[in-house]
């Protein structure tokens, strides 16, 4: 397998100088990886690594644009400090984004900011949402119509521990695997299966099939194509996750920032993949707007 990482060093969260090449790679489900570029904690941030500040039940702490803090257990200022840590996070994610695309910045959409203190290798969970298994990002409560799914990610684990990923194969190659075998899109299902305000396109069926019968396939999991990679405390990395086929095996306290951008404004959105399920499928996808083609 061609290496699924692009390497680069930077130290400087507002200081990327973005190429084209780095999107170029980003596009084409590569993760741009960062193995310099650390979060640094404030001295009073230290003690909130630990996996007592989750609220009872909940998975990981969430900050949404709006400023709305979830899952946090703990008095007033904790939840306070918690807000100013992820708030800061969420700028310097930002701020490397816009250096490393600038023509993505005016159209990313924000989604909330999450940070995990849980262990993830020690945790039970059904095939379904288990990321341990490698998996490409779709989500059965958010629809979204090819909308890209765009990631930053950073290790903050204060006891040396890496996040451990295993890293697979290309998008096209997933897709043409495990399309075959995927359930046709059926409108009155869509409609039936209606979680949310938005309906399930076709493109969202085929992205939660291959979610799915991904996870499900044993054998894949254990021999598919695959790069174990430790991102070691203090390192960064970006992707666009419904693309990157990845899985999450060990680690604790993580940083993640998620932003969306339209296909429309991709460098090449032919890359997407909702342009290339509609290459494969033949034909436009129910639902789902054509992939763009840029001007
Ligand atoms: C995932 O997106 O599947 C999990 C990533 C992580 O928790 O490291
Ligand atoms: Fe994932």
């Amino acid at each position: 397998m061609e290496s699924p990482l692009l390497v680069l060093h930077l130290a400087d969260w507002f200081a990327a100088a973005g190429e084209a090449s780095w999107a170029q790679a980003l596009e084409a489900g590569k993760v741009l990886y960062f193995p310099g570029l650390a979060f640094r904690l404030e001295p009073q941030e230290a003690p909130l690594l630990t996996p007592a500040l989750l609220a009872e039940g909940v998975r990981n702490i969430s900050l949404d644009a709006q400023g709305r803090l979830k899952g946090v257990a703990g008095d007033e200022a904790t939840q306070a400090r918690v807000a100013g840590m992820m708030e800061r996070f969420a700028r310097q994610a930002r701020a490397l984004l816009k250096g490393l695309v600038p023509a993505y910045d005016a159209h990313l959409r924000p989604a909330p900011t999450s940070l995990r203190p849980a262990q993830v290798s020690t945790r039970r969970q059904s095939v379904r949402a288990d990321d341990r298994r490698m998996h490409v990002d779709a989500f059965p409560t958010r629809p979204n119509y090819g909308e890209r799914i765009l990631r930053v990610f950073t290790n903050i684990n204060p006891h040396g521990q890496p996040r451990e990923w295993r890293i697979g194969e290309p998008f096209e190659d997933v897709a043409r695997r495990f399309l075959p075998r995927a359930r046709p899109y059926s409108p009155r299902q869509a409609q039936l299966l209606r979680l949310t305000k938005s309906l399930r396109s076709e493109y969202d069926h085929m992205m939660l099939q291959l979610h799915d019968l991904m996870k499900a396939d044993e054998d894949y999991q254990r021999d598919g194509p695959q790069l174990g990679f430790p991102f070691p405390p203090g390192s960064t990395w970006v992707c666009f996750s419904d693309q990157t086929v990845h899985a999450a095996m060990a680690g604790q306290y993580m940083l993640e920032q998620t932003l969306h951008l339209p296909v429309a404004h991709q460098y090449d959105p032919q890359a997407s993949p909702l342009a290339i399920l509609t290459r494969l499928a033949g034909r436009p996808l129910a639902g789902a707007p054509l992939p763009p083609s840029k001007a």
